[in-house]
């Protein structure tokens, strides 16, 4: 195959901030030749703006001219996009979650096995260099069977104030759908992905259901917002793991962090910094990383793992069973905190 033909479908700011120029970074492989939009005259300003050619009216006259597409709509259109592109034999990139609902991740499964077209979605946590280090230390047994996980995607006082991520309807959720994802998608890859079996949920809106607060990335309608700002979480694993989570985009803490750190049998790691806890000749050590600058970006990374991949040329890293299991158990989570009972998970 010569150059691989994408499209880009839903030119907001993700697609603008990351996956174009990610995708013209790879120009020797893959060429952008069009683009749509709900929204017309965004699409005719982005095309202008990064010199893509077409501009669709619908999304299906756009598969006839590309081999891939990344779909970066909000997330209630992602299986509907996604299915209609694999079943005209389109590869699909699909923006993180994969979609809303486990029932549509499984929809989109089918057409990719039945069309053969490939299915990958953009969790792109994995791909920063503490990450790679967590999988490699995980793999090669530094810290033995891994027992207890804790994360913590934790913002202060940063609940989007612009595009639609506090609208349920179009995303789904709030602070778990959106960020929570990463975290849940980057343990799970680091655990080897583990069976879950049971999860306990809450979620919290109260905060921002509350008139006059102080928020740092912009304005939103207290009245309006309908989805959760504050997320906690325990999930058990059928190998005896457990996992305790956390995710929120207004918590009321001294400052923003992101933690995901394991403990295993032999040792523990941390991700963000990378740090390794081991026991060594009678003695306890502790080992930090030194990520080099100039680490290619996590973004430019997915970007050519998806472009290989659809030139033969590599395997997937995110793989969709995988993410499905994400949106599986965000499902669950949202399920334990309206019934207020744990929920099993076959
Ligand atoms: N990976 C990350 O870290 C990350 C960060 C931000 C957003 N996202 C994800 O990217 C997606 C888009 O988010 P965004 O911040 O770019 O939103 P956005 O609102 O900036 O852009 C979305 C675009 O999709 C268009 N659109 C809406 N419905 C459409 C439809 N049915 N068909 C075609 N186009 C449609 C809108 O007009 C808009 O231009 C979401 O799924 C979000 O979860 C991921």
């Amino acid at each position: 195959m010569s150059r691989l033909k994408m499209g880009v479908i839903g030119v907001g700011g993700i697609a603008q901030d990351r996956h174009i120029p990610s995708f013209q970074l790879l120009a020797d492989k893959v060429s952008l030749t069009a683009v749509h939009d709900v929204d017309q005259s965004r699409a005719e300003r982005a095309a202008r703006k990064f010199d893509i050619p077409h501009v669709a009216d619908d999304y299906q006259d756009l598969f006839g001219k590309v081999d891939a597409v990344t779909v970066c709509t909000p997330n209630k259109f992602h299986a509907e996009i996604a299915i209609a592109a694999l079943e005209a034999g389109v590869h699909v990139l699909v923006e993180k979650p994969m979609a809303i609902t486990t029932d549509e991740c499984q929809r989109m499964i089918q057409a990719s096995q039945k069309s053969g077209a490939l299915l990958s979605v953009a969790y792109h946590y994995r791909y920063t260099p503490e990450a790679e280090l967590a999988k490699q230390a995980v793999k090669n047994k530094e810290i033995g069977d891994p027992l207890v996980t804790r994360v913590q995607a934790m913002r202060r006082r940063k609940v989007p104030g612009w595009g639609v991520f506090t609208n349920k309807e179009l995303q789904g959720g709030g602070s778990l759908i959106d960020f929570g994802c990463h975290l849940l998608d980057l343990a799970l890859w680091l655990l080897d992905d583990p069976k879950p079996v049971e999860v306990m949920g809450r979620t919290y809106d109260r905060l921002s259901k509350t008139p006059g607060q102080v928020n740092d990335w912009g304005a939103f309608d207290h009245e309006s917002f309908n989805v959760d700002d504050h997320v906690t979480s325990y999930i058990t694993f059928d190998n005896g793991l457990s996992m305790q989570f956390e995710c929120s985009w207004a918590a009321n803490i001294k400052e923003d962090h992101t933690t995901l750190s394991i403990s295993g049998v032999d040792g523990g790691l941390s991700v963000y910094p990378f740090e390794l806890y081991q026991a060594k000749y009678g003695a306890l050590f502790d080992s930090t990383a030194k990520i080099r600058e100039g680490e290619p970006d996590p973004g430019l990374l997915q970007a050519k793992n998806f472009v290989d991949s659809c030139l033969g040329e590599a395997e997937l890293v995110v793989k969709p069973e995988q993410a499905l299991k994400v949106t599986r158990l965000m499902e669950a989570i949202y399920e334990s905190s309206e019934k207020g009972t744990s929920i099993s998970i076959q």
